[in-house]
């Protein structure tokens, strides 16, 4: 197939016909397929299902005595505080262990900010005439929700291959001090599977900002390589804001639910000891402490940073061929056609496509139409609102591939018949 931009109108018509006879097809198939769901498949749930068992009625103590099951241990069972110290490269000290879900602990940290004093703040944000946070885009759906719940303006900043733009992000935090946040996604982002470079990370770490400004660092993914043999990382950005003499400046999260359970995993965030402090006095009115048996249940099972990597390539050996499949068929039928583009990820659960500008809405409403759901078109903007109407993200993990094959065809049946139908428009005019 040649590309689209060499074809005269006629053979835009004949294409565009072509892809409606396969659409047709499809559509007589009556599929019901949902590629939206970015989570993992049962055969990925089972691989940690062991876990479920090692413990016993009578064995639930944590390694200094300590009954799991009474309360106390507000920052979370000491082990578990290592285990992750570990993960995310820093003290145990500086981690507290949570609940199941991170994004639950980076909601309250944003909730926790808007109605009390962070370290470096004057005041709780909700005081202030107006809150804004820089927004990499495209990006996780649920951090702009959480924005828009608590009434925090989002800027949408772009992406480059080495992370966010930094020289917008510089530019945006020096010369408005209501900025006081950036959502990232340093390693494998959601959705793009972009790496942040080192540089980038030191930018974030040294920028001129407001003095409560805060990075949330989201390490959802920072164990989830597809290619265990290249296990890119970035540096541990507690030090590297300490370095450069925002100690305050990052709060790192991180869970199992795409280790272990995602329903049922264990989450924790890691900051500067003032941090710490901070959000121990307010996390000590919420709860008087998380559940310390799954704690332990995960510590005994995954044991320390080696059990990690090594139950993370189980994972790999499911997910990499279904990635690679989805991979193969973009890449037989929308590369020669050049109508659209996307980064074949080394990690993470996502691939970021981006069609032909305008056409993002159309793909996916096509798609539908013929019973194959994907994540709606403009989701990884803020306020839902892409604004090149370009970008679609495919979630290869969940379904089986069977199903993903066809899924994908779908999709570049849809993408091929809506540039096909546009280029033979815009060819008449
Ligand atoms: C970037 C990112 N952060 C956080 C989460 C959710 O994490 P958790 O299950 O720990 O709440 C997801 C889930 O898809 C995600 O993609």
């Amino acid at each position: 197939m040649p590309s689209y931009s060499s074809l005269d109108r006629a053979a835009l018509l004949k294409e565009a016909e072509a892809q409606q006879l396969r659409l047709d097809a499809f559509a007589a198939r009556k599929l019901s397929l949902n590629m939206a769901r970015g989570k993992p498949c049962k055969e990925q749930l089972d691989l940690a299902s062991e876990m479920m068992a090692v413990l016993g009625p009578s064995d639930v103590k944590g390694a200094d005595g300590t009954d799991t099951r009474n309360y106390g241990l507000l920052e979370g069972l000491p082990e578990a505080r290592a285990l992750f110290g570990s993960l995310f490269g820093v003290p145990a000290a500086q981690v507290i262990v949570g609940g199941n879900s991170s994004l639950n602990l980076m909601y309250d940290a944003v909730a926790r900010a808007m109605l009390t004093a962070v370290p470096g703040a004057d005041r709780p944000w909700s005081r202030e005439p107006v809150v804004k946070f820089l927004c990499p885009s495209p990006g996780y759906d649920r951090h702009f929700a959480i924005c828009k719940e608590l009434g925090i303006e989002m800027l949408p900043v772009g992406m480059t291959p080495e992370g966010p733009d930094m020289d917008e992000v510089e530019r945006l935090c020096a010369m408005d001090a209501s900025i006081r946040g950036i959502w990232c996604v340093p390693v494998y982002s959601n959705p793009d599977g972009i790496v942040y470079s080192e540089k980038a990370c030191r930018r974030l770490a040294a920028m001129r900002s407001a003095p409560d400004f805060r990075i949330f660092w989201d390490n959802a993914y920072f164990l989830h390589h597809l290619y265990p043999e290249d296990k890119p990382s970035v540096p541990e950005m507690t030090a590297l804001c300490a370095e450069a003499g925002n100690p305050d400046r990052v709060y790192m999260f991180a869970s199992t639910s795409k280790v272990t359970f995602a329903g049922a995993g264990v989450a924790a965030l890691a900051t500067s000891p003032a941090n710490i402090e901070h959000i121990r006095k307010n996390m000590g009115i919420q709860t008087i402490g998380h559940d310390k048996i799954n704690q332990l249940r995960h510590v005994r099972y995954l044991k320390d940073r080696a059990g990690v990597e090594k139950h993370m390539e189980r994972h790999a050996a499911i997910l990499r061929p279904k990635f690679e499949t989805v991979l193969r068929i973009l890449d037989a039928e929308l590369r020669e056609p050049g109508i659209a583009t996307w980064i074949a990820p080394r990690g993470g659960y996502f691939i970021s496509l981006f069609v032909e500008k305008g056409l993002a809405k159309e793909v996916v409403a096509l798609a539908k139409s013929v019973g194959v759901e994907l994540t709606p078109a403009g989701a990884a903007y803020p306020y839902g609102k892409d604004p090149n109407d370009r970008n679609i993200r495919i979630a290869p993990s969940f379904p089986p591939t069977s199903e993903l094959v066809t899924a994908i065809e779908v999709l570049c049946t849809c993408v091929r018949l809506a540039s096909a139908r546009r280029g033979a428009t815009e060819a008449s005019r």
